[in-house]
């Protein structure tokens, strides 16, 4: 890697302390920065499904540094979540996103009681959204009773989690059910992936695919392609099912051979030729998935990848100024929709961007597992 990955990490960790104060001082929870300030979620409140990546940031800093400071921000953070149980009415299957990095890292890195419990809570959630014709409920609206969704891959690493933590297997039998209903339902010939799958919840037919976050209907939403490709890499690492480890393989030759010149990541690996529409989101996921896939097969071609993407990253879309409070630009949340972020600065990007600096640099605590 052309960039030292050690020292790019700690220039984000010097960034954060002062950008975590402010966050403290306001009593919020980041999603993006713009000009100089934090600004929460677009919709949702604090049970919008990003809200556990502030929290996981502080851990992964924590981890990094041991500063007391990245610690208290990561648990007035988790207070702000653990709050959101008792309104319950806008979460839904990101519980995994938002409570493995929160309560979930809690309890793993320095061990606690409530923290398990919420954890197990917020496992016990996921699991009342498995539909026993097949497959996990992904969002709340009527019309989307049977949307399922590729970004569940990440979620059921909280139900394997909660089969460890309980000697219970149900939670990871549903989510192998899943996972097996995923690798059968939304991933095609050429190794990329579908966002969404719609199925009749009466019958569990599949009813087809529907258009998502990405460019068009039958598209390659590039941050679906990530959380396919890292997703199904935890589910091997929980399972040992080579089954799992051989889809996160396909999907990462689909991804690396859709790798921009530049290193950076399209929004969409279908959108039109000179589009500039970039997710260095989708870029730092898969990262993540690609050095962890070279630690299980030996193979160096995934960490190249990973590291060309990440040099890209830092060459270009790196902002240590007081221009933004976070670091990592050109993060898109959805192709079409500019509501939630277009090229802006958004906390899952940063915390991704860490994740993946921190297992080049030997730091990662892994919080997924
Ligand atoms: N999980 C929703 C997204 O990636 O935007």
């Amino acid at each position: 890697m052309r960039n030292n990955p050690a020292e790019i990490a700690a220039k984000v960790a010097e960034k954060f302390r002062r950008s975590a104060a402010i966050a403290a001082q306001e009593g919020i929870l980041p999603y993006k920065s713009a000009e100089g300030k934090w600004i929460t979620s677009p919709y949702d409140g604090n049970s919008w499904w990003t809200g556990g990546f502030w929290p996981g940031l502080m851990w992964q800093l924590y981890a990094q540094t041991k500063d007391e400071q990245f610690k208290t921000e990561a648990l007035r953070a988790e207070g702000l979540l653990t709050a959101e149980f008792r309104a319950f009415r806008y979460l839904n299957h990101d519980v995994g996103f938002m409570y493995l990095l929160s309560c979930g890292a809690h309890d793993k890195l320095i061990g606690d009681e409530q923290a398990a419990l919420d954890t197990l809570h917020a496992a016990n959630l996921l699991m009342g959204r498995y539909s026993p014709v097949g497959y996990i409920r992904a969002w709340n609206e009527k019309h989307k009773m049977g949307y399922a969704i590729i970004d569940c891959m990440m979620n059921l690493s909280l139900l394997f989690r909660a089969s460890r933590m309980t000697e219970d297997p149900r939670f990871e039998k549903v989510a192998r059910l899943h996972a097996d209903m995923t690798m059968r339902e939304f991933i095609r010939e050429n190794g990329s992936v579908a966002h969404i799958v719609e199925f009749d919840p009466e019958t569990g037919a599949r009813v087809g695919e529907v258009a998502g976050q990405g460019y068009a209907l039958g598209s390659s939403w590039s941050r679906g392609q990530a959380w396919g490709l890292y997703g199904f890499t935890l589910a091997y690492m929980n399972t040992k099912d080579a089954r799992y480890l051989e889809t996160a393989q396909r999907i990462a030759a689909y991804f690396i051979a859709h790798i921009r010149e530049d290193g950076l990541t399209d929004s969409d690996f279908c959108q039109p030729a000179g589009e500039m529409r970039i997710d260095n989101m989708a870029g730092a996921i898969a990262a993540c998935g690609l050095i962890e896939l070279e630690k299980l097969t030996g193979c160096a071609a995934y960490r190249e990848a990973a590291e060309r993407m990440l040099d890209g990253m830092i060459d270009h879309c790196c902002d240590f100024s007081e221009n933004i409070l976070g670091i990592l630009t050109h993060c898109t949340a959805s192709y079409h929709d500019d509501g939630a972020g277009r090229h802006n600065n958004i906390t899952y990007g940063d915390y991704f961007f860490t994740e993946a600096l921190a297992k080049l640099s030997g730091t990662d605590p892994m919080l997924w597992i």
